[in-house]
């Protein structure tokens, strides 16, 4: 009889440890869709029109102006900046290995990037051009009409071509190689002793693991981790994509509306168990860590940070690795000169 018993809490707990979420290092490229496979030609074409200021209705701004490849994709502010000198609600969030997440934005309202690009044209306060407008401003460019025939032989330009390349491009865009990766790889002195010590504290007593675990350290579901929302801005109590921890070191604000701006804060929000308001309930606890223990913790999550690369091996015709541009690039018509005392975006805005 006790044997038996014994014999069953064994073989639950194999059940349960198999269930464990678990640390996973990041290898391979992301996953493309079968109507969207990658080449050279898609992918420097999708980088021109990423960095375009074309593609936008004052013809100053691209996708770039937010994600700057330079700030690791992100725009270095706490929340996005938008048309007439306005704050938009949510922070710009990193695109790297954004190839591999299963959902846009952070309430993932969208499923695909293909599907994503129109969104911030169709903004007013973004990009705000209609997306057929852009596809005739593209139409009527001599050069983008050959980079289009030689990315997409036969087919005719429109907004879902320029999606497709826009979409290629920001598959190139990963990072990976980071302590963490080579520690899980078999590496046992790529942790430094303290992010070790982190680690022992994310997969266990702090609990982060729960909901950021895999090779992009998200379960890629929804929680409400007790940030609180903006006034006016938002719905107290709502769950928000996990988001990804690598590179999180490199962001220059947290939460969807950056309203953490610092590692300290972030890891004292997390301690605090949250600040849900009166009425509202955290999926998190207070953790009582010590000084040392956050610390800990802190050098762990700089050891999400990894080896930024373009990846471009993943498209056929180029077996020899990373690089940078792939082409000349178009050439750039001199800048449009304000009228005399117009407002002109800040300078760092200007891509
Ligand atoms: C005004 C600044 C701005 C511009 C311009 C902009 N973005 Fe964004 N981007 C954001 C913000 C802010 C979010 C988050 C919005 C949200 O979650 O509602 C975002 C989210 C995204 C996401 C989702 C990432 C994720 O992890 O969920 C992708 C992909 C993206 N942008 C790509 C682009 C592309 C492609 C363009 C150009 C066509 C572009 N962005 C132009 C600010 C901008
Ligand atoms: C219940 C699920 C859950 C747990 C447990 C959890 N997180 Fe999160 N984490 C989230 C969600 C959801 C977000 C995104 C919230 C948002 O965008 O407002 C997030 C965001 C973050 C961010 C911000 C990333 C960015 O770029 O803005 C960091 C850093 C982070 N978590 C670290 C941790 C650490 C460290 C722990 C353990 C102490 C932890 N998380 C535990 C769900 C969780």
């Amino acid at each position: 009889m006790k044997y038996r018993a014994i014999v069953v809490l064994l073989s639950l707990s194999i059940v349960w440890a198999a269930d464990q979420p678990q640390l996973e290092p990041l290898t391979g490229a992301p996953p493309h869709p079968p109507d969207n496979p990658p080449s050279q030609a898609k992918i420097a074409l999708g980088e021109e029109l990423f960095f375009d200021q074309t593609l936008s209705g004052n013809n100053r701004r691209s996708c770039g102006t937010c994600h700057k490849a330079e700030l690791y994709f992100t725009d270095g502010l706490s929340r996005a900046w938008g048309l007439n000198e306005s704050e938009l609600s949510r922070k710009t969030p990193g695109l790297l290995n954004v190839g591999w997440q299963r959902s846009m934005f952070f309430d993932g309202r969208v499923k695909t990037l293909e599907e994503q690009v129109s969104k911030p044209l169709e903004n007013h306060q973004e990009m705000d051009l209609d997306p057929a407008e852009a596809a005739a401003r593209i139409q009527a460019d001599p050069y983008y009409v050959r980079a289009f025939a030689e990315a997409f032989p036969g087919e005719e330009i429109s907004f879902a071509l320029i999606a497709k390349a826009i979409a290629g491009y920001e598959r190139t865009l990963v990072s990976y190689d980071s302590d963490l990766d080579r520690y899980l790889l078999g590496d046992a002195e790529a942790l430094q002793p303290a992010a070790q010590r982190g680690m022992e504290l994310f997969t266990g007593k702090a609990e982060c693991i729960r909901c950021h675990h895999g090779p992009l350290l998200t379960d890629h579901g929804f929680h409400y981790n007790g940030v609180p929302e903006r006034d006016g801005h938002g719905a107290p109590g709502t769950k928000y994509k996990t988001q990804s921890l690598r590179d999180a070191m490199r962001r220059y604000s947290f939460m969807h509306n950056g309203l953490l701006m610092n590692v300290r804060q972030v890891i004292e929000h997390y301690d605090r168990g949250g600040s849900a308001p009166a009425g509202f309930e955290a999926e998190i606890r207070p953790l009582n860590l010590s000084d040392d223990e956050k610390s800990d913790l802190t050098a762990f999550l700089r050891a999400l940070n990894g080896r930024v690369n373009r990846l471009l091996d993943h498209a056929p015709e180029s077996p020899d690795a990373f690089g940078a541009r792939t082409r000349p690039g178009k050439p750039k018509a001199a800048a449009p000169q304000p009228a005399d005392g117009a407002a002109q975006d800040p300078s760092y805005l200007n891509r």
